[in-house]
């Protein structure tokens, strides 16, 4: 097909010559021609590659600007809260029931790409479950963690190291009821491993043993977990509230009941004596009129009181004295909050227009104070509280008037008997 030069040797000649391809030097043979080929192929190949590498990068910057962490994997036994990846975003763990968490709990996605803090594992609570203790060794949940007893032989936090002794001693030492250590039960569970636990009031102690709880220790020292209202006994397995005498152990066990000696007859006072039953113990008073003085006696109209007799026509001194004179005994607990009514005072027959009313003398004036409460009636009140153990005594005296002229006068005796605790 070359132009211009037909091929010698043919005996015929070529006309007109057909029109000459645009790259007239070579006319490819075959085999050039599959050079040319897989030429292009590889070219092409790279090219491809290259637009791959491309895409890669592409998607890689694209990745770069969504900003994601890796993807986290959930915990056996627990799952995952919260689906966003993204920077910024936090996921939480939580594991089901009967196992804990061990790890972090919420986990964020750092601006750097990573996560904050620790793959979370999802652990059996029963610690002991896995049956940790070699050797026969006791396994004893723990809070965090298992405890292993090891048997005699044996030691390390799994009972995988021997010891080597020349005196075998025995496991366990007998322990007796009363003792405040016990041996603990124990019983043979699964796969040959043993679980103890201890009687109601003891817990299980470093050494297998169970020590007895010291509830009066544990609770009594503090006002808001006290258990008994006075004393607190220690007994192996439990406690046992005690009272001060005078009082006896209330049903409940922790609160103490004044016992009434004036009522069980369990009182020294003698034939004419009064016994007034006080908290925690009994006095025996005997309430005595005034001696007569200045024309003016009195008389006893009751255990508790007095009454003036009639006085001498012109006796200005018994006129003046007290109508009547009572008698009064209070039992009072320490402490007692303030203020308080202890007792109330009025006048059977009143003939006046007014009342009024004082405190005229006794040692414990300083904690007491009077007032009318209404018209006809006034009260003592109680102003500080008294630590005990005390005996306080006030005077109070109540006047009636009619007109403004003094009609008639009342003295109150009043004895307060503290006793030396709150109850
Ligand atoms: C990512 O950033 C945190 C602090 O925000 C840093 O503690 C951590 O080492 C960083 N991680 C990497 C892989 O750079
Ligand atoms: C058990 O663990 C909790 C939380 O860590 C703790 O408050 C508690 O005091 C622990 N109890 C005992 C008996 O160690
Ligand atoms: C110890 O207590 C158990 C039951 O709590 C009783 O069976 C046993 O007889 C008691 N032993 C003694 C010595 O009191
Ligand atoms: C009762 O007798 C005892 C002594 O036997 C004595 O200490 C106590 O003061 C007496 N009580 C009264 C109220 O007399
Ligand atoms: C006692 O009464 C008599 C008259 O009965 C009188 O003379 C005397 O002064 C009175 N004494 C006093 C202290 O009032
Ligand atoms: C009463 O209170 C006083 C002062 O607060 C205190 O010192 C005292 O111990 C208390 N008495 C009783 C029996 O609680």
């Amino acid at each position: 097909c070359m132009p211009g030069s037909p091929r010698a040797g043919t005996g015929r000649v070529v006309s007109p010559a057909p029109p000459c391809p645009l790259f007239p030097q070579e006319c490819l043979n075959r085999q050039q021609a599959l050079s040319v080929v897989r030429q292009m192929q590889k070219l092409l190949v790279a090219q491809e590659a290259a637009h791959l590498r491309g895409m890669r990068g592409l998607r890689h910057q694209l990745s770069l600007l969504q900003k994601t962490c890796p993807q986290l994997a959930v915990p056996l036994n627990g799952r995952m809260l919260g689906r966003s990846l993204r920077v910024g975003h936090e996921v939480h763990f939580v594991c089901d029931s009967g196992f804990r968490l061990l790890g972090s709990e919420t986990r964020a996605c750092r601006h750097n790409r990573t996560w904050s803090g620790t793959q979370p594992f999802c652990r059996s609570m029963d610690d002991c479950s896995s049956n940790p203790c070699a050797n026969s060794g006791t396994c004893v949940d723990g809070n965090q963690s298992y405890t292993c007893l090891c048997p005699p032989g044996w030691s390390g936090p799994n009972c995988q190291s021997p010891i080597y002794s020349c005196s075998a001693w025995p496991y366990w030492v007998t322990l007796s009821n009363t003792s405040f250590s016990r041996q603990p039960r124990c019983a043979e569970g699964r796969s040959g491993s043993r679980r103890c636990s201890c009687d109601t009031g003891f817990q299980l102690r470093a050494g297998g043993v169970c020590q007895d709880v010291d509830e009066c220790q544990l609770y009594q020292s503090s006002p808001q977990t006290r258990i008994c209202l006075h004393d607190c006994l220690n007994l192996p397995g439990s406690y046992r509230c005690l009272c001060p005498p005078g009082y006896l152990l209330h049903a409940d066990r922790n609160a103490c009941e004044d016992v009434n000696e004036c009522a069980g007859k369990q009182h020294n006072c003698t034939q004419g004596d009064l016994c007034i039953n006080t908290f925690g113990g009994h006095r025996c008073v005997h309430p005595k009129c005034p001696l007569p003085r200045h024309n003016t006696s009195y008389v006893k109209t009751s255990a508790f009181q007095c009454e003036r007799n009639p006085c001498p026509m012109d006796s200005r001194a018994c006129q003046l004295a007290a109508n009547s004179i009572s008698f009064h005994y209070l039992p009072l607990q320490a402490n007692r909050t303030v203020p308080r009514v202890l007792f109330k005072m009025s006048t059977t027959r009143f003939l006046g227009d007014s009342l009024r009313f004082t405190i005229t003398g006794g040692r414990g004036q300083g904690v007491f104070a009077v007032r009318r409460s209404d018209r006809q009636t006034g009260e003592l009140l109680l102003t500080s509280p008294v630590a005990g153990p005390a005996t306080l005594e006030v005077e109070l005296e109540m006047s009636e008037f009619s007109h403004k002229v003094l009609l008639g006068k009342h003295i109150f005796k009043v004895t307060a008997f503290v006793s030396p605790y709150v109850f």
